[in-house]
């Protein structure tokens, strides 16, 4: 019987154990929001200018932070790598976690702790939402590991993230955990940007004046591909808009259609325009192709915040901060930025923030040439307007303000 009770207690600690290793992982990722890698995606360890990049064993876990963003000392990291090796060794991991944990915890107010350490008799009590793509390719999301999506690979987009993982912009874009294979297909990993939110309301506005490249115009000149499908869509919005030329095709060319779709919107006169709205019930908008003047943009706004001022600030404040960062980054300077958004998310308990999203088509620019970002476009000269989309949608919130 003692041997008996001698494995059980055993058995029990080795469970505890294990379980604290797998809260503690989650509880320091969603608590400090520093980036942690996966083993086997050694891509994304090498993300920000961490002062700390050390293992964590006991986590399975590299974290590349501050201890700022730790928010315990070096002393008490240092005692907790210690303590880990030398009770690692034997097996018994629970000392050192439990260790790391009241470090931790110490720190951190009870409620906070409470949602964050996601105990399991609470979980099945906490709201779930859903995950909702908002515009742009149907089929290219993926669900993945909760906190986490899925994006169809892209090497350019790839590519973008790797660099804003360097950049100041890194705070206004969801976080890059590299490139994963699902069922033969690659796709890159993002942080969900609506983890955080119960029944989030969601807004993606396209930025820019532009929403076709450069090179995209090009090959439509030397190669036009006809698409059926474009005109089908220019003339359910508007039968007089064709060419006679283009009725005769009953096709239009990419670019053309999209240049139509600027001037049909807010995008050729304000540098940015709506694409969709997800409200709180769960019914989503995609109806704003028309949505073209600022007094129209405005409107559209103040449904989707309800009168909420807390929300309606917050957003002001984010847009803010995101044009001063955006001021500040080499990335944006030496990048044309076309076809990406600004997702505007918030809840109903008043959280609200915004982030920059898609980077599928934002291109490295040569050597040396640098963008305003606020300049007309002219063709060669590669200037995207986003600047511009960002002044008038401030302009617009804080017109919404003063109301
Ligand atoms: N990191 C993210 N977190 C939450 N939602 C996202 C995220 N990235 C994209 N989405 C949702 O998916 C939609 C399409 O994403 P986007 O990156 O623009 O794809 P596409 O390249 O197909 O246009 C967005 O409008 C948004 O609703
Ligand atoms: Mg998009």
């Amino acid at each position: 019987t003692r041997l008996f009770f001698t494995f059980y207690i055993l058995f029990f600690f080795f469970f505890l154990s294990a379980f604290l290793t797998e809260r503690s992982a989650g509880v320091c990722e969603q608590l400090f929001c520093f980036p942690i890698c996966l083993q086997g995606y050694p891509d994304s360890c090498t993300v920000g200018q961490p002062k700390v990049a050390r293992a964590m064993p006991s986590f399975h876990l590299f974290c590349g932070s501050t201890f700022e963003h730790l928010q315990i000392s070096e002393e008490q990291f240092n005692v907790y790598e210690a303590m880990w090796y030398v009770c690692g060794m034997s097996g018994f991991q629970l000392l050192p976690n439990l260790m790391f944990l009241f470090f931790v915890f110490q720190k951190k107010a009870w409620h906070t702790i409470k949602t964050m350490v996601n105990l399991p008799v609470i979980s099945p009590f906490k709201k779930r939402y859903s995950w909702v793509q908002l515009a742009g390719h149907t089929g290219s999301f993926k669900a993945a590991d909760s906190g986490k999506i899925l994006k169809r690979f892209s090497e350019n987009e790839k590519e973008c993230f790797e660099r804003l993982m360097k950049d100041p912009l890194r705070s206004c874009v969801p976080c890059f955990h590299g490139v994963v294979e699902r069922d033969g297909e690659s796709y890159i990993q993002l942080d969900d940007l609506l983890t955080d939110f119960e029944g989030p309301c969601v807004m993606d506005c396209k930025m820019g004046i532009r929403t076709y490249l450069e090179e995209e115009l090009t090959k439509a000149r030397e190669k036009p591909k006809l698409r059926k499908d474009m005109y089908k869509k220019m003339i359910e919005v508007d039968p007089l808009a064709p060419t006679a030329e283009e009725n005769a095709q009953h096709a239009v060319t990419k670019p053309r259609y999209m240049q139509w779709r600027e001037t049909i919107s807010s995008s050729a006169n304000l540098g940015f325009r709506i694409e969709g709205i997800k409200k709180a019930d769960g019914t989503c908008n995609t109806n704003f192709k028309t949505t073209k003047t600022q007094e129209q943009v405005l409107q559209v706004f103040v449904e989707f915040i309800e009168g909420n001022t807390t929300i309606l600030k917050k957003y002001l404040r984010r847009l803010q901060e995101i044009h001063i960062i955006l001021e500040s980054s080499d990335f944006f300077k030496r990048h044309e930025v076309v076809g990406s958004s600004l997702l505007f998310v918030h809840d109903g308990s008043g959280n609200a923030n915004v982030w920059l999203i898609d980077f599928g088509k934002t291109t490295l620019l040569p050597d040396g040439q640098t963008l305003d970002h606020r300049i007309p476009w002219q063709e060669g000269n590669r200037e995207d307007g986003y600047l511009l989309g960002l002044d008038n949608l401030i302009g617009i919130l804080e017109s919404i303000t003063e109301r």
